[in-house]
């Protein structure tokens, strides 16, 4: 993958909507945005997912969950599996986020859930960021340790399965009291240090096949740098994926209007 692949957004609404019918109608707004163009997943709350997939059934939207179970199915209340996801045309899920992480969710655990997910034939979005930056680099070896334990087992022949979003948690838009989204410097510096760690886990040739997308504070404005200079192959957008101006001005950028 390299600076012509196409870009992939993925909108992660988080727990937004309240409702049904304002899921819909966000859906709808989206489209409108989206007008055709390859490379968008939608990524709602998941009682949601079946009726916005039906939905959007002749649109080329794409859609993913927030979380899956780290067990494949059986005596798990509450808990949903990936070939439950995958049965209703469910294509992306995100693993990992730090919102989850933040709720006690463990490498172990995440790592579990990414081997559910390619099991089951979804591509994890698997999610990793300090939460904060030091001045002697510490933050590297935090983000090449979630890396490498979420990795852990997964054979060559199924890493380029697998997109990683990298999401610091200091440029979350609701994760801190005053968030800053990451230079396109600071991002570049951390999609090539996962490009490394990858190279180092696997060689070249397989580091290559992984998307590495940029997630925090992406909206109309910071995108055009951050597609310049970022050296992401995609976005992981929040809070701007509620406001459908905010995303066109996105969508505009990465796929041209
Ligand atoms: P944000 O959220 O775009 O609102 O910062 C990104 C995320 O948490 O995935």
């Amino acid at each position: 993958m390299d600076s012509r692949t196409p870009l992939l957004v993925v909108a992660n609404w988080k727990m937004n909507p309240r409702t049904l019918g304002a899921a819909r109608e966000l859906l709808r707004d989206i489209t409108k945005v989206i007008r055709g163009k390859r490379g968008v997943v939608v990524v709602p709350p998941t009682p949601f997912l079946t009726e916005l997939i039906k939905t959007a059934r002749s649109t080329a939207l794409a859609f993913g969950a927030q979380d899956l179970s780290q067990h494949g199915v059986g005596a798990h209340t509450g808990e949903i599996g990936a070939s439950m996801l995958k049965s209703i045309g469910v294509s992306y899920v995100i693993v990992g986020h730090s919102e989850r992480r933040g709720d006690g969710e463990t490498d172990g655990v995440i790592h579990e859930k990414l081997r559910q997910a390619l099991a089951g034939g979804i591509t994890p979005i698997l999610c990793v960021g300090e939460r904060e930056r030091d001045s002697q680099g510490k933050y590297f070896s935090v983000v090449e340790e979630q890396v490498r334990t979420a990795l852990r087992e997964v054979p060559a022949r199924k890493i380029g399965q697998v997109i990683i979003a990298y999401e610091p948690l200091w440029a979350i838009s609701t994760a801190s009291a005053a968030p800053r989204p990451a230079t396109p410097e600071d991002a570049h510096e951390m999609t090539l240090f996962i490009r490394k760690t990858l190279t180092d886990l696997y060689d070249r040739v397989h580091a290559r096949k992984v998307r590495i997308l940029y997630g925090g504070s992406v909206d109309a404005k910071n995108i055009q740098g951050l597609v310049a200079g970022s050296g992401a192959q995609g976005f992981l957008v929040g809070g701007a994926s509620l406001r459908p101006d905010d995303f066109k001005g996105i969508i505009t950028t990465t796929h041209g209007s």
